[in-house]
């Protein structure tokens, strides 16, 4: 756990070198490879650790098969051409590049795009059940910004179906889980990983891992903004920050995805606010309008209309309402009306249901929007030929890492880094041979310590609960380091933050470690940090660029043909940068035959 300080402070070794080391009743459990996170990623590396003869333990914060992986709803891209034959791995390198504006990783991006196709079909042997054309292909449908229609689905719950695949397929090779647990400090001495100390939510006893290897892949953090698509208590920094206290650097915190279209909590109610409206609903047809009825796509992008990317999308629907062409409740209008309605009920049965539920007929009237916090480009650096951080043993995959999507993200990018990646992790951990390891001496002394300190976090009495801080916060990121940006509005937010870390000094943890006051205050440690990475990487970047939008640097610049990273030093956060290299011959002719999406073809 990040122990709370302020940003300027230096930082207190963790846990914290003061707290008194007492003994402290805990489980111990040793296994070869710890996998902290049981959505897709998770779960496709333990499989093909299973595979492979090597036994792992996955570990989720939630019920057994409930992670975020559950929420991504439209589709999975891979070039498998069912529909466009011309469509290969090559142009869907191409596309990813472009619309991550050159800021991804090529590595990244190539290991990806290659291996979806085969990753497709596999999870379609495994049962995903993926929608049919007429010939009996995978079907694949029209996503933002992608030049051919890729992205394959389960409906509008591809999320889902591919989760339950994984989780059976688990199953079915004897991969043990481990739920409602949250990890709350891995082990390390800053140069290698010795496992992780966690509470169990389910009776707030500790529990301390002991492993050969760990590999985080416990999601993002867009949960830092006021409007996200996530629940609340998911995507709240836990894998980035675990990562980074034990020595692992950090990338591209600044660019935060912006979903053009999240429900509006004023017209459907606080519990809905900023939960996604799948862009399937555009890939299907869907138009957006504005108060006035204006298709205003048509001014900001004739070409690719809806479906341009959702940097280009968020930022046009803000400034619709920013000039008030918004409806009363600041959204917009997302109308799939028009196309027929039997087509819609198949293509989108969960947006039907849920709409219907909510007393709105999507086949006959529009849906209320407005852009929301979806995805996090940025977050662990890693060697993407391995998903190796710099720390030894210690492994990253999923939105936990950075560097496959840039500066912007594809839809449908996501579900299929989880796969693809799971399996190169899971690969090269199976050839280093893991075994189950004992502690070496000191770490245990560490982990007591750790310990120690999560029950003065329990025990701690003051008057501010962490739910009110992590609001706070959550308003501070918004108006800060939101859809656009800028240094007055950068520097506020960091002056906002460091009065966050003052506050934590008069937290109140109500309960026992069962309760949700415990949790949401380590989810608030995790959330400084990350927080205090996106505001000192969005000022650092001078430049716009994809999803960072700056209003006092509005073009993008050569300059920053580069990526800001962050290490945990003896004053703080350490900033560096790094150059992009160029990807290979074979992507950039692909990227040289410029293919693009032509919207018109939905007509
Ligand atoms: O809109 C969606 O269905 C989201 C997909 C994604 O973020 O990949």
């Amino acid at each position: 756990m990040t122990q709370y300080g302020l940003p300027d402070e230096d930082p207190v070794d963790s846990p914290t070198a003061d707290a008194r080391a007492q003994p402290s009743e805990y489980e111990t459990v040793a296994v070869p490879v710890l996998v902290i996170g049981a959505g897709a990623a998770g779960a496709r590396t333990a499989i093909e650790l299973a595979d492979r003869g090597v036994e792992s333990l996955v570990v989720g914060k939630r019920d057994h098969g409930d992670a975020h992986t559950t929420w991504a709803a439209g589709g999975i891209n891979g070039a498998l051409g069912s529909l466009d034959p011309e469509d290969d791995w090559t142009i869907h390198a191409a596309d990813t590049l472009n619309e991550g504006h050159f800021l991804n990783d090529p590595v990244a991006v190539e290991t990806v795009t290659k291996a979806m196709p085969d990753q497709l079909r596999e999870l379609d042997d495994w049962g995903a059940d993926f929608d049919r054309t007429d010939d009996g292909e995978i079907n694949q449908r029209y996503f933002g910004a992608q030049s051919f229609r890729r992205t394959a689905f389960v409906g509008d719950r591809t999320g889902e179906a591919i989760l339950d695949t994984l989780v059976s397929k688990a199953q079915s090779l004897g991969i043990p889980y481990r739920d409602n647990v949250m990890i709350t400090d891995l082990l390390s001495d800053g140069d290698r990983v010795y496992g992780a100390v966690a509470v169990d939510l389910t009776d707030g006893e500790f529990v301390l891992f002991v492993a050969d290897y760990v590999v985080v892949a416990a999601g993002g953090f867009s949960a830092l903004y006021e409007r996200h698509s996530s629940r609340d208590d998911e995507n709240t920094a836990d894998g980035p920050a675990l990562a980074y206290e034990a020595g692992a650097d950090l990338m591209d915190l600044e660019f935060v995805q912006f979903h053009p279209t999240g429900m509006v909590g004023d017209r459907y109610g606080e519990e809905w606010s900023g939960r996604l409206v799948t862009e399937a609903v555009r890939g299907e047809g869907g138009r957006l309008f504005n108060a006035d009825g204006e298709r205003f796509m048509e001014r900001y992008s004739p070409d690719q209309m809806e479906l341009d990317a959702r940097d280009v999308v968020a930022r046009a629907i803000a400034q619709e309402i920013r000039e008030g062409r918004g409806t009363e409740n600041e959204g917009v209008y997302l109308d799939v009306s028009h196309r027929d309605a039997d087509y819609v009920r198949e293509r989108l049965p969960s947006m039907v249901e849920r709409f219907a539920s909510l007393g709105v007929d999507i086949t006959e009237d529009p849906m209320e929007v407005a852009p929301t916090a979806h995805y996090t480009m940025g977050g662990v650096d890693i060697d993407w030929t391995t998903g190796a951080t710099r720390v030894d043993r210690l492994y990253v995959v999923g939105e936990s890492a950075a560097g496959v999507h840039g500066a912007n993200r594809l839809g449908g990018n996501s579900l299929a880094e989880t796969v693809a990646m799971g399996t190169v992790v899971g690969e090269h951990l199976a050839d280093r041979a893991p075994r189950s390891p004992t502690l070496p001496d000191g770490m245990a002394a560490y982990a007591e310590r750790a310990m120690h300190a999560l029950n003065e976090l329990g025990d701690a009495d003051g008057t501010v609960r962490p739910a009110t801080l992590i609001a706070d916060l959550r308003e501070c990121m918004a108006q800060s380091a939101g859809i656009i940006r800028d240094e007055a509005g950068l520097r506020a937010g960091l002056s906002t933050l460091q009065n966050l870390h003052e506050r934590t000094g008069d937290l109140r943890v109500e309960g026992d470690r069962t309760d949700q006051d415990f949790e949401l205050a380590v989810d608030l440690s995790f959330m400084l940090t990350l927080a205090e990475g996106i505001l000192r990487g969005a000022l650092a970047r001078e430049e716009s660029r994809g999803a960072h939008y700056r209003t006092d640097f509005e073009a993008p610049s050569s300059d920053w043909d580069r990526n800001v990273l962050f290490r945990r030093g003896d004053t703080g956060m350490e900033r560096d940068t790094r150059g992009v290299s160029a990807p290979s011959s074979e992507v950039q002719a692909a990227l040289e035959a410029g293919y693009e999406l032509d919207y018109h073809h939905l007509e």
